[in-house]
């Protein structure tokens, strides 16, 4: 009983180093918001043993859904906060084969739509562990629409999705027969063991809102559509010292990150000529403002067709007061809230907003959500695999 344990113990200890010191940064954190979670030292101890045992520990239940909601409270480019607490948290941490995530990705998409009244929603997969790598879904959201490059190098669809879309034919996937500007891509989820599997979506999983305008009667005719829940599928939810690359988290959407940027960005759908066009602006010297004007148009039709369609959204201007709202609430409970103003100030008439015109904290806090270069190399290049 002397020389394994203790040697074991010891070269464990070194590399166990800073998930220690963020396990208890983070139940410090926990048992200070959560009087009712009972005394931290015992918890400490237990952690401890664990992390002496396995590198690693397992949240309890509560633990996860604390860590995941202030996650979202303390992610710096979100400026729909205010409702940190109401996420509703899916513990799935024993669900780690590729086709059992994916069944369960498209299940949190039926739950979260909830018939248009958009529920906040995290799905936390298996943790990264010492022994065992965690899954890793591919796509930068569970739902996102396919771009194929055509013969004259324009793109049908969606463009930021071009490279990925075509590395998804050379693996195996085949697009509608007849391929359009809005078809929804597959899901790629990677095990260690499994290697990069594609799933095509379930048809009840995917719910969109055709796009129409309150009175330009031509806009229906454009074809336009968005899906209705953004659900980000390739952040890495990181807890007291715990990594979770695999927790497809959503809200619901604020009209300007469809109608501003996704729509209207020039390496989107670029829709704003011909919009103008159809306007009958004079687009003939930029002094008219036939850009400024189209854009706003773009994003009536699309707030429009979302409330005709019972689906929750939100306007830039209702939002920007909330998250000051937010702030303000923060402050009161003596906490610190990071925020990137680069990412809060809304794409649309943004001096028209609160949050345009203050400063704001800027250091990072624990727990969070983070884009890791890789993810977003996978989501974008269609590759290379996590695990080869
Ligand atoms: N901006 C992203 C998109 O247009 C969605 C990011 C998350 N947005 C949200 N409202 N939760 O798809």
């Amino acid at each position: 009983m002397v020389g394994g344990p203790v040697a074991e113990r010891s070269t464990g200890s070194a590399d166990t180093e800073p998930v220690r010191a963020a396990a208890e940064q983070f139940l410090k954190l926990f048992h200070a918001e959560n009087p009712q979670a009972g005394s931290i030292g015992p918890r400490i101890a237990e952690v401890g043993r664990e992390i002496d045992r396995t590198g690693t520990y397992w949240h309890t239940t509560d633990e996860l859904t604390f860590g995941a909601r202030v996650a979202w409270r303390n992610n710096a480019r979100c400026i729909g906060r205010l409702y940190w607490h109401s996420l509703q948290v899916r513990d799935l941490r024993t669900v780690s084969d590729a086709g059992d995530v994916a069944a369960q990705c498209f299940d949190h998409l039926r739950v979260a739509h909830n018939d248009g009244k958009i529920r906040p929603m995290i799905s936390v997969f298996s943790p990264e562990t010492p022994t065992r790598p965690a899954p890793r879904i591919w796509n930068e959201q569970l739902i996102r629409y396919a771009g194929y490059e055509q013969p004259d190098g324009r793109v049908l669809g969606d463009p930021r999705y071009r490279t990925f879309t075509s590395e998804l034919i050379q693996r195996g996937w085949r697009p509608p027969e007849l391929p359009g500007a809005f078809d929804v891509l597959p899901l790629v989820v990677e095990t260690v063991e499994e290697g990069p599997r594609v799933f095509q979506l379930p048809g009840q999983a995917v719910h969109e809102v055709p796009l129409e305008h309150p009175e330009l009667g031509w806009f229906a005719d454009l074809g336009m559509r968005w899906h209705a829940v953004p659900v980000i599928s390739n952040n890495r939810l990181e807890i007291g010292g715990v990594s979770y690359p695999t927790a497809p988290f959503n809200g619901w959407y604020m009209g300007t990150e469809i109608g501003a940027r996704n729509l209207a960005d020039n390496d989107r759908y670029d829709l704003v000529p011909e919009v103008a066009e159809r306007m009958g602006l004079d687009t003939s010297t930029e002094s008219t403002l036939w850009r400024d004007r189209a854009l706003v148009e773009i994003n009536r039709a699309v707030l429009h067709s979302f409330h005709l369609n019972n689906v929750s959204i939100t306007d830039h201007h209702t939002e920007s007061r909330r998250f000051l709202t937010h702030l303000e609430r923060e402050e009161r409970a003596g906490r610190r809230c990071p925020t990137d103003w680069t990412w809060i100030v809304p794409p649309l008439s943004g001096s028209q907003t609160p949050v345009f015109h203050r400063h704001y904290n800027t250091t990072p806090q624990l727990p969070n959500f983070f884009t890791d270069t890789e993810a977003t190399h996978r989501a974008l290049q269609g590759g290379p695999p996590a695990f080869r």
